[in-house]
């Protein structure tokens, strides 16, 4: 793998040029002297026009596999909806070209082995984007897990909950598109906080629900109904020996404080317990054995 400088850039394309991509990767991008973006794919003629005067890259097109062939791109971010996500990664694999592409990676196992096998025959660089992982409150979490501060880990506890509009979710509500709701949403980052700090999970089991048809888009036209989940809770048996309990939700009325919604992620050691908060990424709440839990700040 070559050393990448500002002089010897890794030449980053988009393809997709929507909400995360404006919000995290572009940012992200231009936050490293050492990464370039240098062309984006959208679907849509009229977001590449606007992305142009946005992000100041020329290099627009519509076309995924152009993008993938190209030889002025080293790796892409694939940031389009899940069901497109397998044929665009197995087209990047093939053209040599390093993968990050969104999570959910694909709408269920079978798809995310092969685009697994594509990228590593490929021998590409290959992630994913769970993204909440690096933020300095979980990466301490995670410090004090491992480094034995918090005892024998026994348990990880995760509650999201968000007051969102009953209205379309657009291609999120369709399982055809999705792979499921809120579960490959949101919960899946929080299963993913529970595996990075505990380790593999053994065994789930859990329930999923839907509650609101979402027949109305937000301005008012009619639309198919939703038939993913919009509630979701699971129990698990980790492999260390641990358990876990997540409940995720976008129908949790009274929850809206100021879009953060309720973020509870913690863990509970043989000597203290830790919280995490989402919309408090420089502080954890810590408390050992006879305490009350009380903030800390990320050292
Ligand atoms: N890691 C995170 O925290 C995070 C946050 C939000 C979204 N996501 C994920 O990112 C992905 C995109 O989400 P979003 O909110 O940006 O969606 P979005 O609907 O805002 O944007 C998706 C874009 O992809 C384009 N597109 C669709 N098919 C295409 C194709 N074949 N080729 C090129 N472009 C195509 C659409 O025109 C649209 O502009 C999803 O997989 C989602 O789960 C991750």
């Amino acid at each position: 793998m070559p050393q990448h400088s500002a002089d010897n850039p890794v030449r980053i394309a988009i393809i997709g040029a929507g909400a995360v991509s404006d919000y995290h990767h572009v940012p992200a991008i231009r936050l490293d002297p050492r990464s370039r973006l240098v062309a984006v794919c959208d679907a849509s003629r009229e977001l590449l026009e606007k992305r142009k005067s946005d992000w100041s890259c020329d290099r627009l097109t519509t076309d995924f596999q152009a993008v993938c062939a190209d030889e002025n791109v080293d790796a892409v971010i694939i940031a389009t909806p899940n069901f497109t996500h397998r044929e665009i990664v197995l087209a990047a694999a093939e053209h040599g070209k390093h993968v990050m592409c969104e999570k959910p990676l694909a709408l269920n196992a079978a798809e995310v082995r092969e685009m697994y096998a594509a990228c590593q025959s490929a021998g590409v660089v290959h992630m994913t984007a769970f993204t909440y992982r690096f933020a300095p409150s979980m990466r301490y979490l995670r410090h004090l897990a491992h480094s034995g501060a918090l005892g024998e880990l026994r348990h990880f506890r995760s509650q999201r909950f968000l007051d969102w509009p009953e209205t379309s979710w657009g291609w999120r509500q369709y399982k055809k598109q999705a792979g499921a709701g809120d579960l490959f949403d949101m919960t899946i980052h929080r299963i993913d906080f529970a595996i990075d700090l505990l380790g593999p999970l053994q065994s789930l089991c859990g329930a999923v629900a839907r509650f609101a048809p979402r027949t109305k888009t937000t301005d008012g036209r009619d639309c198919p109904p939703s038939d993913v989940d919009d509630w979701s809770s699971l129990i698990a048996e980790v492999h260390s020996g641990a358990t876990g309990v997540w409940e995720g939700t976008t129908l949790a009325k009274g929850y809206g404080f100021n879009g953060f919604g309720h973020e509870w992620a913690e863990i509970n050691g043989s000597l203290a317990s830790a919280v995490y908060r989402l919309h408090l990424p420089n502080q954890l709440m810590l408390g050992k054995t006879g305490q009350d839990l009380a903030p800390v700040d990320v050292p």
